[in-house]
């Protein structure tokens, strides 16, 4: 059997756990790229300039892009279209460029050339999931897409301090890479990352033919004196985007941002637990992702949940690693 070869954008958290894991299922890969050039394995033996891209990305049979979001995902879709002209199909786990230029990548996503579960629901596949099950009987849809922030706020109601619990999430690697303090983390994932998380998931659904980008959002940064009220009300709420077919004007809700796409509305924010009876069965604990969907008129064709893994190298690579084996094999 012919051996698969790949390359790696990406040698940090992510990289480097995708290379460690494809080299156990015996692929080969023929380089690791950073935004220094590209190197021989996880060594810092350089063999090339990051310009050589479009001549070392020919003849692979696969590259990996594990980059942070930079220029709103500009970096990345170059990188993705860049593979895809030379006939390489790419699997990522970044989400600025999905976010942002979903359209333009849609006729590769449908032939089956970009693999992009891990950008929402780390190891989760919560993707996959909303792909099959979503059709016109879905009346709602509500998710927890952001495992850091779930991981904060599981571990303030279990009555740990914020300094703590931002401290361990960000060893544990889950955090976005760029953050440092406390608020930065906060915002990075709030104002961040779920924007993009949420663009990619309403797209995927496919409920409406229009397409959102994720910087069309207008989004606030949070501030201080929010963060306090967030902290103190910890323990009752979560970080939670709806997809609904009502304007949800009448949510118990901390900061947030609105969205509203053909006849569909988008609202996202530190939602009350209480508020809604389909919020308890939804928010997971820890680092955990879920999605909530409900079918039928006030919900009467019952509720579906998916949970798992949100955030974390292991999770997020082997979902990577999923999407590869589904696109060669
Ligand atoms: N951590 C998670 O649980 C998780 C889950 C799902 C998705 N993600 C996403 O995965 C991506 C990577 O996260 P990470 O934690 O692995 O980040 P990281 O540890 O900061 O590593 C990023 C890597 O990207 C390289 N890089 C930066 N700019 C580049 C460019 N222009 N060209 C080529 N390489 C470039 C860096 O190169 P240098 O080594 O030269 O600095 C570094 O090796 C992010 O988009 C993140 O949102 C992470």
């Amino acid at each position: 059997m012919k051996t698969i070869s790949v390359g790696i954008i990406g040698k940090g958290n992510i990289g480097s756990e995708l290379y460690k894991r494809t080299l156990s299922k015996k692929w080969k890969v023929e380089w690791i790229m950073g935004s220094k050039g590209f190197f021989k394995g996880l060594s810092n033996d350089k063999i090339g300039e990051t310009e050589d891209y479009p001549s070392r990305v020919k003849g692979l049979d696969l590259v990996f892009l594990a980059i942070p979001t930079l220029d709103n995902g500009k970096t990345a879709f170059n990188y993705i279209q860049t593979s895809l002209d030379a006939g390489v199909p790419i699997v990522t786990c970044e989400k600025g460029a999905l976010s942002n230029y979903y359209s333009k990548l849609e006729e590769a996503i449908r032939d089956g050339k970009i693999g992009y579960s891990a950008t929402v629901g780390g190891g989760s596949r919560l993707l996959r999931y909303l792909e099959e099950r979503v059709g016109p009987q879905v009346e709602e849809i509500h998710a927890v897409v952001n495992g850091t922030l779930n991981y904060i706020f599981d571990g303030l109601s279990r009555g740990r301090s914020l300094g703590e619990v931002v401290e361990e999430a960000k060893k544990l690697g889950y955090a976005e890479p760029r953050a440092e303090n406390l608020l930065e983390v906060i915002n990075e994932e709030a104002t961040g990352d779920v924007p993009m998380k949420t663009s990619i998931l309403f797209n995927s659904c496919n409920l409406v033919s229009e397409r959102m980008a994720a910087r069309d959002i207008q989004v606030q940064r949070i501030e201080m004196n929010q963060l306090k009220k967030l902290e103190r009300e910890a323990s009752s709420r979560r970080y939670i985007v709806s997809i609904t077919r009502d304007s949800n004007n009448e949510e118990d809700v901390i900061w947030g941002f609105k969205y509203s796409i053909g006849d569909w509305y988008i609202s996202a924010g530190f939602k009350h637990i209480g508020s809604n009876s389909l919020f308890r069965e939804l928010v997971p604990s820890g680092v955990n992702n879920a999605v909530l969907i409900s079918e039928g008129e006030f919900g009467r064709d019952g509720s579906y949940v998916l949970t798992g893994p949100g955030a974390g190298a292991a999770p997020t690579s082997l979902s990577m690693l999923i999407d590869a084996e589904k696109i060669l094999l």
